[in-house]
Order: C-alpha cells, then structure tokens, then sequence
C-alpha cells in the first residue's frame, strides 16, 4: 500500500497536467464559485434594454443575454468582466437566422438550393457581420423535419427530408462556427426534438412519435450538427410522448448524452420550463425547475426559474452539486472556445454590414432557392418586351425578407420592381408599374380593374404574389394555403385579357394553389429570399440566370392531403389507378371503385414532388448502371457505385440536379417507397452529357428496427444495421420520376 500511495499521487499529477488547458481553468473557476454564481451563471435573460435590475444581476454573474446589440453588449459586458466578482464574461446570443443585416433566403429557400458550398458560405457571411455587433451565439440551425406545410415554422427549417435537413444543418453549423481554433460564432441547433410534428400544424402542439421513428426521420439531423461541432442545442417547446421537452429525460439524457456523448451546452427555449406549468406536468416554477434539471437543462432561457429555485433544491438535497458543476462547465466551455475570455468586446465603430461580397452571396442564393414549377414557354422573357410589374410583393422591401430577420434595413432590400426598373433604365425592357396593393391579404377591386387596363399594353404580366411575411414563422399557422387576399381573382382578371402572366410566388410555405397555376403560363416558386431576392428573380425571368432550385417538401394539391411526403410507406394497397369522385357514376349501385389508398377527389398523387423543379432547358437521365449487382454485408471495403448519364437535350446551359435515392424492398419492419441517399449539382452545357456517380455502402442501407429477439418497449430495443435482400437504386431528377437498378445486399 505504502508503494502504491506515491504512484497514485504520480499518476493524479501526471492526469492533472495532460489536462486540456482549457478544462483546468474551468475546474479554477468552479472551484472558486459560490453556488449562487453558478446559477446565476446558468441564466440567460432577454435584454434590448439597460435597466438596474439586469446590472444587478449581471454584478452577480449572469451567464447570458440575449437580444442585445452593440453598445448595449459592451455595456453589459464592461459590467461582467470589472465589476463581478470572478469576471466571467457573458455570452451574447441572437436568433440570426437567415442573415443579420443582409438577408439570405428563408432556410427552407436554403434547402431548395440543393447546395451545400452556398449554404456553408451564406452562414459564414452572416457571422461576419453578426459578430461585429457582439453576438457570438445564435439560435440557428433550426433542423426540424417538417411535413405539414400549414405550421409557420417549416419556413425556418430545411423541409421534409432528413437526409437533406442533415447535411444543410451540419453546413450551415460549419459556415457560422469556422474551422479555427476560436469559434467565431456558436451555432445552436434546435428544436430538440419532434417540433416540427405537432399535430395539425398548430405550433406549440402536442407531438407523439415512436422511438423507431424518432430514430430514423427526426433525430438524425441534431446528430449531424453535433457530429459538425455544433457548440450548442437547444430544447423544444413541444410534449414529446406525454412529456415536455424541457424535460424529456429520455432524449436529453439517454440518447443526447449516454448514447450520443453530447458534451456541449443545452438551453431550454424561450420559457418552455415554465411553459411546462401549463402543459399539466408540474404545479409551479420549482417543480419545473427540479423537472428541467434532472434532464440536464444547463442553461434557462428567460424563465426566471433557476435563479429563486435551483439553490432551494440544492440545499434541500434534491439536486446534487455535481450536476451544476457539470452545467457551468459545459456553459464555460463555449465561452472559452468563443475566446470570450481574451476579447470580451465587441468594436462598434466601423461595421461592415451589406458588403458585395454577402450582396453576391445572397444574390446567388436567391437565384438558386427559385423554383420553375410551370412554363409554357413564356420564360425567359424574348429580348425588349414590355413589361407590367405587379402584385402585391413586387415592391415590398419588408416581406420578401422573409421571417426572422430583426437587423435588416428594409431600405437595403432590392424589390423585383426596383430590379426591373434598372433593367428598364438599360433599354432592356420597357416597363410599366402598377403597385396599388400593398399587403397580400389586401382585397383590392380597384387594382383589378387597373391591372387589367395596364395588361393590355403589355407583352407578359409579372405578377408577384405570395404571403407577407407576418404569415409564416413561429406561430403563425395557417388552416387554409391559398394565396392571400384576391391574389387569385386578380390573376384570372389579368389572365381574360390574354395576355401571358408569369406567377412569381414569394411565401414561407408551400401552398396548394395548382388552380392558379393552371391558370397562368409560368410559375416561379421563390420562397422569400431576402435583400437581393429582386435582381435574383429578374435575372431568372430574363433569362441571364437559369432557375436551379428544386423543391425540398413535396406540394400537395389540398389541405386534406396533408400530411404528404415522399418517403411515405406503401400500405398494403398502394394505388395505380384511382377511381376519382367525378367518375363514379351517380345512382350506380353496382359500381365498385376497389379498395386502394387514396383520397376520392385528388387520388394519391401531390401537386410536386419532392426534388422537382423545371429549367430552361430539358435533361434525359439515362439508365442507372451499377458496378455490381451484389454488395456483400461487410460493407467496409465495400461499396456500389451508381452511375447515370445525363445529357442536356435543350439549347441552353443549365443545372442539372440528380438526386439519389434508394428502396429496401423488404425489412423486418416497413421501409419507405424511396428515400434520398445524394445529390449532386451539375452544370451540364447545351447538348452535352455527363456521367454523375454516387457511392453506396451497407452504412447507407441502415435503418433503425428492433433488435433480434427484443420485444417492442423494452430497453435497448432498437438497432440501426442494414438488414440482408433487394434493393431498388434511382438517380432521377426528382422523388417521383426515373426507373430503378437493382442489387443485392448479400450477408
Ligand atoms: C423560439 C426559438 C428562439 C427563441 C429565442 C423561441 O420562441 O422557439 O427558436 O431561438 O425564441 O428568441
């Protein structure tokens, strides 16, 4: 024992000095800590004001703010780093979403661009200049999975495809963190988990979704940021399975930290600790506060709990001081790997806000988040004609940025009418305005009657319609996904004129308007795409730019198909050939419509589907070729390479966008018909053709089942492996077209 003692003593000191740096000063620092610092350290509150009361508090250490800018950070931060007794510094956080002063498209326009490269630099370009005004933490990337476009909040994610949310998520934490040693800006990905599946569409809604499921659609992309070095996440507002998030155990614990070994910082979201009052799982701030601890919930956004209740519980020996130490830790880390500690500050004095590179980026992004859904011909627009811009987005500098963008100057914005107007001043149109109708839901009869006069001295009407921007986001679900307003009458008025009328539609959501399109002869779906979404869309109609984006969730035709996706299940009666309401004779009581799965007056089919998205020019996917036809089990060395030739059959350069997808013919549990594997953006030049690979190993035919021999609820009970059988392959250009290859994935 004598012996052993010295080389245990060797051994701490050894372990003590091969510490990371970083870890010991934490461990100095909670060592010196009262635990009423430690809480206060915990706290995040909403600023946007100087008050004593948050001096005071900042005096005795608050971790947080968030929604302070500028000046007010340095105020704050002047306080916390002289005046608290430890000098700790406070980390400044902002919901910059889609951009800080310029403005990006709407994630879910992101998404349509199918473009990582841009996505990662449109993130990056955004912490540029979010960090010059001090804040070094934002609320971003929302990854929820989304199938129900009628919920506010599908405009903030990255739709309804987990692969897709997965690696635009992952690059978006890539562009914002940066690849050195300090951070330069802390992403938090969020909504931890099952968000965006409440039921009806209605936010804040109740969401029940088993395990297997939230395995396989809605946690992946939280493990894709993490694996990215997303520093932060943040919890949801939604009961998951009968339990609030803000103090859902089991996914904060079991899976984020047992399983996933997430070591990074947890914040609840704004108040849902005490929201959890209201949910009906706890009877006051105490118990809520017990509730969000034991999940781990390190950080406590602006519920005004931790502060009064989590020294009580500690003292009453409900809650062990290990458990905050564990919390200030994790919150001290990002603080260091932020460099907080070295540069506390932020300098005001020359901000380099809208610079031409973001301008350009953002530009670019706008071009590529449009999606040509119709076109009959009408675009791009032939050389000189004369134009009539109209609609109640054409000139709104407000809503075609989009939700979520607190910092923008609305007089920085470029509208498609000021876009055109300058190509007017060019001699490249000739245009004529009508504005008149301001906000999308406004009914105008007058405007009507005065867009019809104008449409008949014109070539083309450009009609820019959509949703303003108050319409989606968070809270703001809609029951009906019409245009707004009489955007609907208004096209058919310009439409009886004769004249052809190019629909440009600015909105947050998918809609289900195929009768507007039907009536018009081309369609732009452009999301809202924020400051250069004007010269974007004019660029696009005019043909300098050709469209690229393709849709990330599927469109559906009506409410009442909702919720739609592509990756659905078969059932066990699929549908080839629906009997539709109109078709079933009245009276014929012999008449038998079958049994399949579909809706009488619109079949099973969407209005678009997922990936799909029209240029102009027209690619022929040739037949998908496989290096072999059997992939072994084993799959390490091992891979398939799947190969297709596309060739651009038009007359124009454009991009062509193949998407991979796969379909487990049989599993032990139900597979989906197809779901996205890859995809790849390829600018194939005017009657040329080029050969597009993708890689597949048995990693990516994994899905999570139960495990051999266990039975349904039981701990452990789910596996993620690849299960043995056919395989069907596409490259295609979207989820519903292309002819499948086949292999075998042989144990
Ligand atoms: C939202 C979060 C957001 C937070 C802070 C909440 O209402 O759900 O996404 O980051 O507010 O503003």
């Amino acid at each position: 024992m004598k012996k052993i003692l010295p080389i245990l003593a060797l051994l701490t000191l050894i372990a003590c000095q091969t510490k990371d740096p970083v870890e010991q000063k934490i461990d100095q620092l909670i060592s010196q800590m009262t635990l009423d610092e430690k809480v206060a350290q915990m706290t995040q509150l909403a600023g946007g004001q100087i008050t004593e009361d948050y001096e005071n508090l900042v005096r005795a250490g608050l971790g947080s703010m968030l929604n302070n800018v500028g000046n007010e950070i340095n105020h704050y931060q002047r306080i916390a780093v002289e005046e608290s007794r430890l000098g700790i510094p406070m980390v400044f956080a902002r919901d910059v979403i889609h951009g800080y002063r310029t403005i990006y498209p709407i994630p879910l326009g992101q998404a349509a661009t199918f473009d990582l490269a841009l996505v990662e630099e449109a993130a990056r370009l955004t912490a540029n200049e979010a960090i010059q005004a001090g804040i070094r933490w934002t609320f971003s990337p929302m990854v929820d999975i989304a199938r129900d476009p009628r919920w506010g909040r599908i405009a903030e994610g990255y739709g309804e495809d987990t692969y897709l949310a997965s690696q635009m998520g992952a690059a978006t934490v890539r562009g914002y963190q940066g690849q050195d040693s300090i951070i330069r800006l802390a992403a938090c990905v969020k909504h931890f988990v099952g968000y965006g599946a409440s039921e009806g569409g209605r936010d804040y809604n109740t969401t029940w979704i088993p395990e297997v499921q939230l395995r396989e659609t809605y946690l992946p992309p939280f493990k894709a940021a993490i694996d990215a070095g997303a520093l932060s996440l943040m919890c949801a507002f939604n009961d998951l399975n009968g339990v609030p998030m803000s103090a859902n155990k089991h996914l904060m614990k079991d899976i984020l930290r047992d399983e996933w070994h997430y070591t990074g910082l947890l914040v609840s979201d704004y108040a849902s600790s005490e929201n959890m009052i209201k949910h009906g799982n706890c009877a006051n701030l105490k118990e809520a506060t017990l509730l969000s601890i034991n999940a781990q919930m390190e950080m406590d956004m602006e519920n005004r709990s931790y502060i009064p209740h989590l020294k009580e519980l500690v003292n009453e020996g409900l809650v062990k001081e290990e458990l905050i130490d564990q919390c200030v830790r994790d919150i001290l880390r990002m603080k260091f790997r932020l460099g907080l500690f070295d540069n506390p500050y932020c300098s005001v004095e020359h901000p380099d806000y809208y610079n031409a590179e973001s301008l350009q980026a953002a530009q670019r992004a706008a071009e590529e988040s449009a999606v040509l859904l119709k076109n009959n011909g009408v675009l791009p627009l032939n050389a000189q004609p004369t134009v009539l811009v109209c609609g109640p987005l054409a000139h709104n500098q407000h809503d075609q940025n989009g939700t979520w963008c607190f910092d923008k100057l609305d007089s920085a914005t470029i509208t498609p009418l000021m876009a055109f107007r300058q190509w007017d001043k060019e001699g490249k149109i000739r245009l004529i305005e009508q504005l008149g109708k301001h906000w999308s839901r406004e009914v105008n009869e007058q405007n009507t009657v005065q867009l019809t006069r104008l449409a008949k001295q014109a070539d083309v009407v450009l009609y820019f319609g959509g949703e303003e921007s108050i319409l989606s986001g968070e809270a703001r679900c809609r029951a009906h996904l019409d245009l707004p307003g009489d955007q609907s009458e208004q096209i058919r008025a310009i439409k009886a004129t004769g004249k052809p009328v190019v629909l440009t539609v600015m909105a947050g959501r998918p809609l289900c308007i195929g009768a507007d399109i039907d009536c018009v002869d081309a369609t732009i779906y452009a999301f809202h795409g924020g400051t250069m979404q004007g010269p974007a869309l004019a660029n696009l109609i005019m043909g300098k730019v050709a469209p690229s984006g393709r849709l990330p969730v599927t469109f559906p035709q009506t409410v009442g198909q909702i919720p739609m996706y592509y990756n659905k299940k078969n059932s066990g009666r699929p549908t080839s050939n629906p009997v539709l309401y109109d078709d079933i004779p009245v009276g014929a009581a012999q008449f038998s419509i079958g049994a399949d799965s579909y809706w009488l007056e619109y079949g099973d089919k969407p209005l678009y589907p997922f990936g799909y998205g029209l240029t102009y020019t027209t690619f022929e996917y040739g037949p998908v070729t496989l290096s072999d036809t059997i992939l072994p089990f084993d799959s390490s060395p091992h891979c398939l390479i799947a190969s297709c030739t596309i060739t651009n059959t038009g007359n124009r350069e454009a991009v062509a966008v193949p998407q991979l997808y796969i379909r487990d013919l049989v599993g032990s549990l139900t597979r989906p018909i197809r779901e996205l594997k890859g995809f790849q953006r390829i600018t194939i030049p005017a009657g040329e053709a080029r050969t597009v690979r993708f890689e597949l190993t048995a990693d990516d035919l994994a899905y999570w089942h139960l495990a051999e021999g266990v039975t349904l609820g039981a701990d452990g009970a789910y596996t993620c492996s690849a299960e043995p059988g056919e395989f069907h392959v596409w490259i295609a250009p979207n989820a519903a077209e292309g002819t499948p290859a086949k292999f075998i994935l042989q144990d």
